[in-house]
Formats: C-alpha cells, sequence, structure tokens
C-alpha cells in the first residue's frame, strides 16, 4: 500500500465508523444478494459478526502501511476461514460486496482514488488469507 492508498482507506473507513451498524448490515445483505448459499456459513448472530469483522477491518486498516507486519494474523485468519468452509471463489464475492457498501456508504466520497485503495488492500490481505488457508483441512 503507498502513503496515498493508506490515507484514503484510513480517512474513509473513520467514515464507516460513524454508522458501523448499519455498514455492516449493508454489507451482509450486499453477499447474500450476490451469493444466498453464502448465508448457512454464518452460525452465529449477524449483529455481532457485523462487530467482529468492522473490529477487523479497523485493525488491517490502521497496519495499511505495514500489513507485513500483522501477516502471521492475517494468515491466522485464512486458516480460520477455510474451515468455517469459505472457498476460493468467495472472496470475490465478498471484495464486490464490500465495494458496493463503501459505495453505498460513502455516497460522493467514493472515488475512483478510494475505490481503487480499497481495491488493493483487500487483493493485499485475500491473497494472504487464501494462500495460508488452500492447504487447511476441514
Ligand atoms: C478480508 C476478508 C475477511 C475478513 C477481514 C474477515 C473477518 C472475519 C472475522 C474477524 C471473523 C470472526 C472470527 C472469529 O470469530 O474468531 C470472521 C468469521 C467468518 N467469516 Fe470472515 N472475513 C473475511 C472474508 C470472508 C469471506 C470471503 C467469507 C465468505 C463468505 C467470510 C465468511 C465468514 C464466516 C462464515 C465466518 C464464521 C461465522 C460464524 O461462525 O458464524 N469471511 N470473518
Amino acid at each position: 500500500m503507498t502513503p496515498e492508498e493508506t490515507r484514503h482507506v484510513q480517512t474513509t473507513f473513520a467514515k464507516l465508523q460513524e454508522n458501523a451498524d448499519r455498514a455492516a448490515a449493508v454489507f451482509y445483505e450486499r453477499l447474500f444478494a450476490h451469493d444466498p448459499k453464502l448465508r448457512q456459513l454464518f452460525l452465529g448472530d449477524l449483529a455481532e459478526q457485523g462487530l467482529k469483522l468492522m473490529a477487523m477491518l479497523r485493525m488491517l486498516v490502521k497496519t495499511a502501511n505495514d500489513l507485513y507486519a500483522i501477516t502471521p494474523a492475517i494468515e491466522n485468519l485464512g486458516i480460520q476461514h477455510t474451515r468455517f468452509h469459505v472457498q476460493p471463489a468467495d472472496y470475490e464475492t465478498f471484495n464486490q460486496a464490500l465495494l458496493e457498501m463503501l459505495a453505498e456508504e460513502l455516497g460522493p466520497d467514493f472515488t475512483p482514488e478510494v475505490r481503487q485503495a480499497w481495491q488493493q488492500i483487500y487483493t493485499e490481505i485475500s491473497s494472504l488469507m487464501k494462500e495460508a488457508g488452500k492447504d487447511v483441512v476441514r
């Protein structure tokens, strides 16, 4: 992540946090609209899951300029996700839902540069997660 990309994700994430519950709800609505069968993978309360997702995103966004420093935590998340029965292709669906939620929540602040910065951080994180999770036996 360049310093510019880091700045874009950090300033826009701060805006998302003003309505974190709504952002998480919009995200899951988009995710399940793209692929309804993903709903059955979530066993717990979705509002609670949304809090966990936002907390993890907060940590990742905070460390955006130095993701290598938290590579073990990201890899661990990838291993967990294979055990949650998440398939490699699901990361693309998740990516789409994330970008749509950002577009809806950020409105005019979702500029092409901001979109590109989020795409970049998501690609870096999801690549590490998929790689770490690919040989995990469930
Ligand atoms: C950057 C990408 C992602 C992040 C940051 C993320 C974050 C998280 C976090 C923090 C948890 C909670 C783990 C725990 O309870 O210890 C979780 C659980 C989960 N995530 Fe993700 N996730 C990502 C990608 C995905 C993708 C692509 C899917 C596919 C649909 C997915 C589906 C799930 C499921 C099914 C659970 C378990 C829910 C349950 O136990 O009810 N996640 N995720």
